[in-house]
């Protein structure tokens, strides 16, 4: 009898920590449901958390500093999957996209011409990136630098 009650105890005890059905979905309901909300959150969130995070300097990328080119040189960046040309002029720095707008080829700086030619198809433009000769269609897209304590920065 001793023994019957101490597994009837026993038993009882182990009941206590199963989890029951409604318990369970009970759970995953309010499980799915913080996920739901954590995802409608997240998108809030990200659009607003930017803005406090990079202040004024937001979309800013920095090629390099203007000592790295000597006057009438140029200097190529790539930043993640764009290709920028840097020229040194005597007066400013100029900064174009180095991707040819006819088939994608990499320009190259000519300081005899005082231009940029791409390869590929002998194309050139000239010091405001526009189309001198060659089939692209349009001319080099290019930035406004800004250099701030010698270093070169586009947005
Ligand atoms: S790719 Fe540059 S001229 Fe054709």
């Amino acid at each position: 009898m001793a023994e019957l009650n101490a597994r009837m105890r026993e038993e009882s005890g182990m009941q206590n920590k199963k989890i029951s059905r409604r318990d369970f979905f009970g759970w995953v309901i309010k499980g799915g449901l913080l996920t739901a909300l954590a995802g409608m959150a997240f998108p809030v969130l990200s659009y607003l958390w930017p803005v406090t995070r990079q202040g004024l300097n937001m979309g800013q990328k920095e090629l390099g500093t203007v000592e790295d080119i000597p006057i009438w040189g140029s200097k190529k960046v790539i930043i993640g999957d764009s290709a920028f040309i840097v020229i040194r002029t005597p007066d400013e720095i100029k900064v174009f996209s180095a991707i040819c707008t006819h088939l994608g080829c990499i320009v190259e700086w000519d300081a005899q011409r005082k231009g940029l030619v791409c390869p590929c198809h002998a194309a050139f433009f000239d010091l405001e990136g526009r189309i001198v000769s060659g089939p692209p269609p349009k001319p080099l897209s290019s930035f406004k630098a800004e250099v701030v304590n010698g270093k070169i920065y586009i947005r």
